[in-house]
């Protein structure tokens, strides 16, 4: 049920909605809807974390810039052409801690491959190595997919390489922008980390039962004081190109990418998607550095192996294949 403050914020959102050529002042909204000039302006913000752009200007008012796209199931399907991922149960949640716990309790419920759960902000967005990721409402996608594929365990990283790439996709799709891959799961613009994502395999026996893959990415800059060292360098698709992108776009665009390389995974093995990650990727050939749980591997990336692994060759020209690590 929604409450006193949602109605009023309902309310407030509607009497923008009728007037957005001129501003709307504080005063008449706290006129309107009988509140103190203060709760207009909190209301205000609570509407800007939920993605609505809203525009205050001193001694003018409030006027609205561009509503929060909606991500239900609805709008989601709405001139989607894939027929497994988003077809299958869209999970939208305005506010969740992590879209990758929700999508594993989905799946261990029996949640059908291609099932989706989203979010506008999740409050414990979950990063590779125990790291958090950031995912306060209207900065990004966040979305997890479930997956029952039929891989052994040690080929799972190729997930990650396929997630890799179908966000890349997605990206350039949107934008124009194509985005180099760096292993084993970041999607960069000049250098700059504009989407991660993370993989988790649940096993059944020997083999994978079910995968749970989550991306994130970043489409607005984040609230400075969340973190500020990311603020010096543009890490969000719409500060880089300058332009507003629409979420539901880029959604659908990454289901579409995702489904493509997903069923030509299934019927032609991982040939056809390691060559595409190999066309986005710069890793290939340079002399590297890689943690792997805490240990320093250098070497000279000489190929990524059928099943996702990066292989390093040192100075001895002894090899060593990476399962996972952080390229630093
Ligand atoms: C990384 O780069 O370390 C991985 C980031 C993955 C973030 C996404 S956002 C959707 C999904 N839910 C999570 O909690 N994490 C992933």
């Amino acid at each position: 049920m929604a409450s006193k403050g949602d109605a009023i914020r309902g309310k407030i959102l509607e009497l923008l909605q009728e007037n957005t050529e001129e501003y709307t002042s504080g005063e008449d909204i706290s006129r309107n809807f009988a509140i103190s000039r203060a709760a207009v302006s909190k209301h205000v913000s609570v509407l800007r974390g939920q993605g609505h752009e809203i525009e205050a200007v001193t001694r003018k008012g409030y006027r609205l810039l561009r509503m929060a796209e909606q991500l239900t199931e609805q709008c989601v399907q709405q001139g989607l052409k894939t027929t497994v991922f988003g077809k299958r149960g869209v999970t939208y949640m305005p506010s969740v801690g992590s879209t990758n716990i929700e999508a594993m309790q989905l799946a261990f419920m029996d949640a059908p491959e291609g099932a989706l759960v989203i979010a506008d902000e999740q409050t414990g967005g979950r990063g590779r190595q125990g790291r958090t990721w950031h995912s306060p409402a209207g900065c990004g996608l966040y979305v997890s997919v479930i997956l029952r594929p039929d891989i052994a365990p040690n080929e799972a990283p190729i997930i990650t390489l396929l997630t890799n790439v179908a966000a890349a996709e997605a990206v350039h799709d949107v934008t124009g922008i194509l985005p180099v891959c760096k292993w084993p799961n970041d999607v960069l613009i000049d250098g700059c980390k504009i989407a991660g994502n993370l993989t988790e395999i649940f096993l059944s026996g020997d083999s994978v039962g079910h995968v749970v893959s989550g991306v994130g990415i970043n489409m607005r800059p984040l609230p400075k004081q969340i973190v500020p060292e990311l603020r010096t360098t543009p890490c969000s698709l719409e500060e880089i190109i300058g332009k507003k992108v629409s979420r539901l776009q880029l959604l659908q665009a990454y289901l579409t990418r995702y489904e493509h390389w997903y069923l030509l995974v299934k019927k032609q093995g991982f040939a056809p998607l390691l060559s595409r990650w190999k066309e986005l990727t710069d890793v290939v050939g340079k002399e590297l550095t890689v943690q792997v749980r805490g240990e320093m591997v250098q070497g000279t990336v000489i190929d990524v192996s059928t099943d996702g692994m990066l292989v390093l060759r040192n100075a001895n020209g002894e090899e060593r294949r990476l399962f996972s690590g952080d390229i630093l």
